[in-house]
Parts: structure tokens; C-alpha cells; sequence
């Protein structure tokens, strides 16, 4: 499965550059199926997921080039004949279900395998299902899969436009039931949605193929559906939990270092967050943060997890690490999911002194974090694990990578252009 053996103490400095966003990049493959014409996306980041999407479409019969060298991936949606998505695919990649929404609008009908949960938790799809449900579409459950198809005998009868009330703005729901809209017939209202960046760069995305999506980064999303949408080229944003991951980096164990396609205004909470323990952070300019050595100790904080505009739960596990050395007593709280201190274990392992009463975790700050081998439970909880490995003493061995590359493209070698003592071993 392939470790990281960091040898931890090393100061971090220079330039490193943010690739595009994960979870744009996924949505807009999944979005490619609702055109009619060759989709071209830039800025696509070289991660398992993105390759495990690219998968679920060839399954689907759509064709799709990949030019990693340029970040470029060409999807020909044209021949799409098969609506299934299967367990294989969607057991490796609960984003797999984000090809429902396109499928249902465009042909009328889905198959999907049930996610089931995972290492952060029972991530359900409820939401997801009613909202199609509101459009005029039924489902049934059987064998592991749900087959859902628009309710009528009428040839080529499409979703109906409808208003839909998520209970929680959960961002799945949100970008399935807007997709769903985009080939509806009629207005869909979804009121409660994400509100994150990367939905906006979706509903930009789908825009650019001549749908008629508005209002997306609010909290109401109206979606004017269309008769047919075309090809486009179209560039992926940059991942802003990947930027939050380097800038902690730089704030444990940085001086000047300089994060390249870092958008503040995605991550303006958590920027206020590490402002606040005292990270020397600053912003050059829209695109671009710059992280020195700290001016003075740094200082214990409170943090909780919420929807965008709050902070975000991805960079939960990756605060909580710069928090595990900073004395004194910080609290974290998980909204979002409920599963997700389970690498706190494997941080305490490290030195660190952090005890989880229900959704809180409470970290008394210890100064200092000794290297010791350890696993990765997600993407985001083995990032934190590599981070924890880079301020230890001594050698650190992060095992189960292969959850890293789900979501980092060249983790190691960025880290390692940094100044990291950082080698991948199979
Ligand atoms: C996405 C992100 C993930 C991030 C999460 C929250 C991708 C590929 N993944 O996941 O990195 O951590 O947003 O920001 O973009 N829920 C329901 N019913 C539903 C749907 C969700 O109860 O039908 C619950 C989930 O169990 C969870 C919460 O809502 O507790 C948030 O889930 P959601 O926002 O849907 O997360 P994802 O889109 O799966």
C-alpha cells in the first residue's frame, strides 16, 4: 500500500503551487455527461479520484482522453449507453454517486450502487433521493442499488422543475439535484444548499454549456431548465483544502514560505483561525499567501467545524495537529460528520494529549511531537498524519498512503521542494 517515512524537524521555505480542486474537478467530469458535444477541462489534478471519476465514465461509454503531463482531460460524452453506476467504482469513490443527477436529467434514468459509509463516518444519500423525488423521478432499492427513473410511460419524458427544501446543506445533494435541473423541464428552486466555492464553480461550469443556473454561493440555487447543453472548455479551480494543508504545514515548521494559487477568500475562516493562534500568514494578493516564522508563541484556540461559510471539516484533522503542539488547551468540534477524530489515536501515539468527548476534541497542548509509525484513516487525516511527522522529532512512517493520493497530487514532492526530509517507500 505504499508509506511515507518523513524524518521530522526540517524548516519548510519557497514556493509551492496549489493544483486544481478535488472536489471541483469531480463534479465537472460528472457534469460532462449532461452535454451534447466534447467537454476539455483544465487544471485537472493528477489524484486517484479524479482517475476513479474517469473510470465511472468509461463505464457509462463515454470516451475520455487524459493528458496528465497538462492537466487536461477531453470527456466525449456522445455515447453514453449504460446508466449503471457500479458497487466496484462507487465502493472505491462515494463521489461516484454525483453521475446520478446528470444520468436522471438527461436519459430519464439511474442505476447507482448504495455508498455505505466510511472511514469518516455513515454518509447517507436521503437527501439526494428526495430531491429527485420533488422532480418527478421514483426509486426503488434492490440488491445494494438504487434505480431511480422519471415517473412516466411518455417517451423521453424528462425531470419536472419543482421546489426542493434540502433539511442540510450538504454539498452531494446540492450539486446532484442542481445537475438534475439543468435538463428539467421547467424552474427548480433548491433552498438550503452549499454555498461552497467549488458548488459555484460547478453551476460556472454547467453555465458555460449554456445552462441557466443562478444565485449558486447562496443559500437558494434556481435552476431554468434547458432543452439540450454543448461542449466547453473550461478550467478547474484551485483546491483550497490542499492551500489550507500548506499553509498549516508552513505554520508548523515554515519560514517564508509561499503558497502559489491560494485563494484567501475560499478559506477566509480558516485563514482567521490560524491568525488568530498567531501564524505569521499574510496575503500578497488574490491568488497568492505568504506564511513566515511566528513573531511570537503561538496561542491556544477554540475551533468548530461548519458549512461553508465556517470552517471547513476538511481541515479539521490538519488544525488540530498545529494545535496538538501549541500549550495551553484548544477545543475542536466536529458538525459535519460524526466519525471523524479517528486519527487522534494515532496523533496521541505521536505525543500528543487529546481526549474526544463526543463531537469535541480537547487538546492540552504538548510542545513537542515524537515520530512513531502510524496509519491514515482518509485523505485528510493522513495529510495530518504527514504534517504531524514533519514538526516530530525523529522519524515518522505514515502508512496507507494510498488515501493521501486519493486527494494530493505529488503530496511528497511538494513537500520534499519545501525542504522536507519526505521519501515514499513501497
Ligand atoms: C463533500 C466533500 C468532502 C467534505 C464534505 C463536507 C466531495 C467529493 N467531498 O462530501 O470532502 O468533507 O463535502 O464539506 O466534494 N448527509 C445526509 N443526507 C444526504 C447527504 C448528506 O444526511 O443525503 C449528511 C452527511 O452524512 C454528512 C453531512 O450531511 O454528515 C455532509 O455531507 P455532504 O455535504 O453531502 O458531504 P459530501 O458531498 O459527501
Amino acid at each position: 500500500m505504499g508509506k511515507f517515512v518523513i524524518n521530522g524537524g526540517r524548516t519548510l521555505s519557497g514556493k509551492v503551487k496549489i493544483g486544481g480542486a478535488k472536489n471541483s474537478a469531480l463534479k465537472l467530469i460528472a457534469a460532462s455527461i449532461l452535454s451534447d458535444g466534447k467537454i476539455t477541462l483544465r487544471n485537472v489534478p493528477g489524484i486517484e479520484d479524479v482517475n476513479i471519476m474517469i473510470e465511472v465514465l468509461k463505464t457509462l461509454g463515454a470516451g475520455v482522453d487524459a493528458d496528465p503531463e497538462n492537466k487536461i482531460i477531453e470527456i466525449n460524452p456522445e455515447n453514453i449507453n449504460n446508466y449503471e453506476a457500479p458497487y466496484e467504482l462507487v465502493r472505491k469513490m462515494r463521489a461516484s454517486i454525483l453521475v446520478a443527477g446528470p444520468l436522471l436529467s438527461k436519459f430519464g434514468s439511474v442505476k447507482v450502487a448504495i455508498p455505505g459509509g466510511d472511514n469518516i463516518g455513515s454518509r447517507q444519500i436521503d437527501l439526494h433521493l428526495k430531491g429527485f423525488e420533488d422532480m418527478g423521478a421514483k426509486y426503488s432499492i434492490e440488491h445494494g442499488y438504487i434505480n431511480c427513473r422519471v415517473n412516466s410511460n411518455k417517451a423521453g419524458a424528462r425531470l419536472y422543475g419543482a421546489m426542493v427544501n434540502l433539511d442540510f446543506p450538504s454539498r452531494g445533494a446540492t450539486e446532484n439535484i442542481m445537475m438534475a435541473g439543468c435538463l428539467a423541464d421547467g424552474q427548480t428552486v433548491i433552498n438550503n444548499v452549499a454555498r461552497e466555492p467549488e458548488i459555484v464553480d460547478l453551476a460556472n461550469f454547467l453555465n458555460s454549456m449554456g445552462a441557466d443556473v443562478q444565485r449558486a454561493g447562496t443559500d437558494c440555487i434556481v435552476i431554468n431548465g434547458v432543452k439540450n447543453l454543448k461542449g466547453t472548455d473550461y478550467e478547474v479551480m484551485p483546491d483550497s483544502i490542499e492551500a489550507g494543508t500548506f499553509i498549516t504545514a508552513a505554520g508548523l515548521c515554515g519560514s517564508g514560505v509561499e503558497i502559489e494559487n491560494a485563494r484567501w477568500r475560499s478559506l477566509e475562516t480558516f485563514y482567521f483561525k490560524l491568525k488568530e493562534i498567531g501564524v505569521n500568514i499574510s496575503i500578497i494578493d488574490e491568488n497568492n499567501i505568504k506564511v513566515d516564522s511566528p513573531q511570537k508563541a503561538y496561542k491556544p484556540i477554540n475551533v468548530s467545524t461548519l458549512p461553508y461559510p465556517g470552517f471547513p471539516t476538511d481541515l479539521q484533522p490538519i488544525i488540530t495537529v498545529l494545535l496538538s503542539i501549541v500549550p495551553g488547551v484548544s477545543i475542536v468540534t466536529e458538525n459535519v460528520f460524526e466519525n471523524r477524530f479517528m486519527y487522534v489515536d494515532e496523533l496521541n501515539r505521536m505525543g500528543a494529549n487529546i481526549k474526544i468527548d463526543g463531537h469535541h476534541a480537547v487538546i492540552k497542548g504538548v510542545g513537542k511531537l515524537s515520530g512513531a509509525p502510524v496509519r491514515s484513516f482518509d485523505v485528510r487525516a493522513g495529510a495530518a498524519m504527514v504534517l504531524a511527522g514533519l514538526t516530530a522529532e525523529g522519524f515518522t512512517e505514515v502508512s496507507d498512503i494510498y488515501h493521501i493520493q486519493r486527494g494530493y497530487e505529488d503530496f511528497e514532492k511538494k513537500l520534499f521542494s519545501l525542504g522536507a526530509d519526505i521519501k515514499k517507500m513501497s
